[in-house]
């Protein structure tokens, strides 16, 4: 029996979400989204949180900032440490100033500017053992020892190496934080990761192409409940296997830029 833990969200609607530029291989400026069924899509995803017993707080949309929807890029919350973002696209820029600021007028939690690129939970995974980290798209590598040390746990660095799977977020998911149990796509990772993540993870729930390409990875789990999209059919039997209730969303507007189910959702971890 898998145990549900509450969490603590941060969401963003996508009030200004659009395809304005492209910056993964997702992106095409040429394909519309409805942005109405967008933010439909997102409320959805926002009430099935709340109706798993989740908190979610909201950062205000800002105009300019058509990506600003996905949340989880915006910071990193380890042991109410926040390090802020710092995006690798000039175009996502604006977004860290306005989650170290929202961070600061929240307080309670101690925040710091990043000095190294870092797309917040895009790239950063974390189970009760490490922080795994990815690299090769966007995160550098500097920031990895950079969240080594203000985090103060291990940090485990990993390359991604399919443009597809640019964040760590669309090849990986944590299922059970408190457990160490993971899921991931390994040809996403360069082959001295994917060993690495054998030896971790030897138990892992490995994921199809067709699956990640669905962005099943893409998942926020509370332990228990392991919301995804409903896109990645693959992954619901083996989930279920191994005692998680897989929530299926439909967030396919979003996926149009690059992102999904746990794009949109960063965890702030007291
Ligand atoms: N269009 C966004 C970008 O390319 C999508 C971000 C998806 N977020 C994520 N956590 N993988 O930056």
């Amino acid at each position: 029996m898998r145990i549900a833990r509450p969490r603590r969200y941060l969401m963003c609607p996508p009030a200004h979400f659009r395809i304005a530029y492209s910056i993964n291989p997702w992106m095409d400026p040429r394909k519309p989204v409805d942005p109405a069924l967008a933010l439909l899509q997102w409320e959805d995803l926002r009430d099935r949180y709340q109706a798993l017993g989740h908190t979610v707080e909201v950062l205000d949309p800002l105009p300019e900032l058509p990506d600003m929807v996905f949340a989880a890029n915006g910071a990193t919350v380890v042991d109410g440490r926040v390090l802020g973002a710092r995006f690798a696209n000039p175009e996502r820029a604006a977004e860290a100033p306005a989650h170290l600021e929202w961070f600061r007028a929240r307080g309670g939690l101690e925040v710091r500017e990043p000095v190294h690129v870092n797309e917040g939970e895009g790239d950063f995974a974390v189970t009760s053992s490490w922080v795994l980290a990815g690299q090769g798209f966007r995160s550098s590598p500097l920031a990895h020892d950079e969240a080594q040390e203000f985090f103060r746990r291990p940090v485990i660095s990993l390359e991604l190496t399919d443009p597809r799977f640019y964040h760590l977020d669309t090849a990986l998911a944590v299922l059970d934080d408190a457990a160490d149990e993971v899921m991931y796509h390994p040809d996403a990772f360069s082959p001295g990761s994917r060993a690495v993540l054998e030896r971790l993870f030897p138990d892992a729930l490995l994921a199809t192409e067709e699956d990640a390409a669905a962005f099943g990875l893409n998942a926020v789990s509370d332990g228990r409940n392991v919301v995804l999209p409903l896109a990645a059919a693959g992954l619901y039997a083996p989930l279920r296997e191994r005692g998680y209730v897989p929530v299926g969303v439909d967030v396919s507007e979003l996926h149009k830029a690059g992102g999904s189910v746990k794009c949109c959702t960063q965890e702030i971890r007291p």
